[in-house]
């Protein structure tokens, strides 16, 4: 529970085992505020240009493998609310939080910080608390009762993000022109939610909240709140993706990547910290179930005439890839043919 970053109150330096060395430590310069990551309506398109709809997320997910998607569905005032009670749960009194903290991955609910604080070389600014959310039913017994409203929002809110990312995801299948449900089952079983509090920082040249990562599973919906820290890289530049109120950021991870055959990316990103003011963020992780066999489309290998992927079972995919992300080298080298 000591190791809980926001535990440490009114720290005035960053402690040692937080400094990253230099060559990984985020330097402000290479920084490009970018207005270019698309925004892209949903329903304002979704039925009269639907094609065009399924165009943009396509060139956005292959170029950054990101975008920003704005009248979704989801209500303004849930998304604020989650954010809110995700706030509240990290500002508890440590005694309250306690009995979730773990550092066993295979907990269904569970607080910690860092990536993997045993085993890391150096630590990073965060605080996480992440459950699985369904069904619903199975789970919700797990989640805190502590805010008081916290399983009644987080269960609404996990039930509209898991409708919204199959939506998204049917679309991806008619942008992929693979067979309509093909993400439908096994694929998309798993949800994940993932709570970041990422504490004022006395150094941010110093840390990172998380470092360079592309998210393993197929698509992530993330709700970073208004308070800007989240980079994506793109040609070897970060750019921030700055806050558009109400909406989600969304970004394709590593098995979809490798389903769509490279068509679409599962891009890097890291987060930043800042001096002045914590920052929450609320992801959705839709993963396939750990049994699932991970491999490129067999009509997209049909039609480019070959994989670039080998293929590879889930869970084992995601042992390797939480050590990887945690000493900073690549997950996906293994999996790629060449
Ligand atoms: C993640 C992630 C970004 C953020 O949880 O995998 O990249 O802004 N989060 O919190
Ligand atoms: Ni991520």
């Amino acid at each position: 529970m000591e190791k809980l970053i926001s535990s440490k109150h009114n720290i005035q330096h960053v402690p040692e085992s937080y400094i990253l060395p230099p060559e990984r430590r985020p330097r402000q310069v290479a920084l490009h505020s970018c207005t270019c990551v698309p925004v892209i309506d949903l329903y304002g398109n979704i039925d009269r240009n639907r094609q065009d709809l399924v165009q943009r997320i396509m060139e956005a997910g292959q170029e950054f493998g990101f975008f920003q998607l704005t009248n979704h569905g989801v209500p303004e005032e849930l998304m604020k609310e989650t954010v809110k009670v995700a706030e509240e749960f990290f500002q508890l009194p440590v005694e309250d939080m306690a009995s979730f903290y773990s550092e066993d991955p295979r907990k269904g609910c569970r607080l910690y910080t860092s990536i993997d604080y045993d085993h890391e070389k150096v630590h990073f600014w965060r605080d996480n608390l992440r459950h699985h959310c369904h069904p619903l039913e199975d789970h919700v017994g797990e989640w805190p009762r502590n805010p008081t409203r916290y399983r009644e929002v987080m269960g609404n809110y996990a039930v509209r993000v898991r409708e919204l990312s199959l939506v998204l995801l049917d679309l991806i299948c008619e942008g992929l022109g693979i067979q309509s449900g093909y993400f439908e089952g096994g694929l998309s079983k798993v949800q994940i939610m993932s709570l970041n509090y990422y504490p004022p920082c006395p150094d941010p040249a110093l840390t990172l909240g998380l470092p360079k990562h592309a998210d393993p599973n197929l698509i992530t919906v993330l709700n970073q709140g208004a308070v800007p820290g989240l980079q994506v890289l793109r040609d070897e530049e970060w750019l921030a993706l700055e806050p558009v109120p109400n909406a989600f950021v969304v970004n394709i991870g590593h098995a979809l990547q490798v389903i769509s055959n490279g068509m679409l990316r599962g891009a890097e990103h890291r987060v930043v910290t800042n001096a002045d003011i914590a920052r929450t963020t609320v992801a959705s992780f839709i993963h396939p179930s750990n049994d699932s066999l991970i491999h490129p489309a067999a009509l997209l290998v049909y039609r480019c005439s070959l994989p670039l992927y080998r293929a590879f079972p889930y869970d084992e995919f995601v042992r390797k890839f939480i050590k990887d992300t945690r000493d900073g080298e690549p997950p996906m080298k293994e999996y790629e043919i060449s």
